[in-house]
């Protein structure tokens, strides 16, 4: 019998179909959104930007005070298993790995005794396939009226559990009749997206706004912003106002699944719409072709770790 691709997830060593895979209720991720996480995708098998995640992942820790039990080494070993128990490799198809620490299991209190072993889930999915429609012509964004948390409330870049801030936002993009939102802070300032980094063309240049706004360092937008360098295009820090919003002329979002998605129009808080070339203006289009020979790049360099 021929083998099928099936999501199969891995819960503190036990591979199952992801259906089945579960946390018990007591799990402060369940409990509290007391958890962090990272996704990448991979490429001929290759996880992409491996090292990065994991960086970014031992931040988050470091943020929220977690001693992650388990080490890199075990980790990527059961992210190995449960990417071979979806017979990926043998059927050569591109996975999604979501790899969540939750700070474990204990009684319901909020303060995390430090003595708490952490629980690892890895969920294995085959990479979401975006409507060609999206880079083909872009998603519609929309402001939504929920600003993002400040970054001494909630930092952006804790890369957690807790992402009602991020769902608030898209649930009232998708009522304004957009795809995706594109979230202020309380000054009034552009930060991110809800799960994706934003970038704008400006005066002529391509400017994404800095941390201080409030946005994840998002590894994506890090790698398009190299890849740019090494042509002579720079990807400047910028604070946008959303009263600077008219006079943007490209929109784009970056992350590890949409990579450079370009935005075809995005409608501010006053109701005003800002049209965007479609499939991305001539500046986004290079951003994007940038970015994919880069990842080629990477992808061989690391051919040696494949996930297949
Ligand atoms: C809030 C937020 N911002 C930005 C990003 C983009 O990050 P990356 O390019 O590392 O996927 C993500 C990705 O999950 C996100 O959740």
């Amino acid at each position: 019998m021929s083998k099928e691709f099936k999501s199969m997830s891995n819960v503190d060593g036990r591979i199952t179909p992801t259906a089945e895979a579960c946390v018990p209720v007591l799990d402060r991720g369940f409990l509290y959104g007391d958890s962090i996480y990272e996704v990448f995708r991979t490429y001929s098998g290759v996880p992409l930007f491996y090292q990065q995640h994991w960086e970014r992942l031992e931040n988050s820790a470091r943020l929220i005070q977690m001693h992650i039990t388990q080490g890199r080494d075990e980790i990527t070993e059961q992210i190995r298993r449960t990417v071979h128990s979806t017979s990926a490799g043998e059927l050569s198809k591109e996975v999604y790995v979501r790899y969540v620490i939750t700070r474990g299991e204990g009684p319901v209190d909020l303060y995390p005794n430090p003595e708490l072993k952490t629980r690892y889930v890895i969920i294995v999915n085959a990479v979401p396939q975006w409507s060609p429609e999206f880079y083909r012509v872009g998603m519609k964004a929309a402001v939504p009226t929920v600003r993002r948390n400040p970054t001494d409330a909630l930092d952006p870049n804790i890369k957690g559990g807790n992402y009602l801030n991020n769902v608030i936002a898209i649930t009232q993009a998708r009522e304004l009749g957009a795809d995706e939102s594109i979230i202020l802070n309380r000054d009034g300032y552009v930060t991110e997206a809800s799960n994706s980094n934003v970038c704008f063309v400006l005066d002529g240049e391509v400017v994404t706004p800095g941390g201080a706004s409030g946005n994840l360092r998002g590894i994506t937008k890090k790698a398009a912003r190299e890849a740019c360098a090494a042509h002579g295009l720079a990807v400047k820090d910028r604070d946008v106002h959303a009263t600077d919003l008219t006079k943007t002329t490209e929109c784009f979002v970056t992350s590890a699944t949409r990579e450079v998605m370009p935005i075809i129009s995005l409608r501010l808080d006053d109701g005003d719409v800002v049209e965007y070339p479609a499939g991305g203006g001539e500046i986004t289009r290079k951003v994007a072709q940038f970015y994919r020979e880069y990842m080629e790049e990477h992808v061989r360099q690391n051919a040696g770790f494949s996930l297949w």
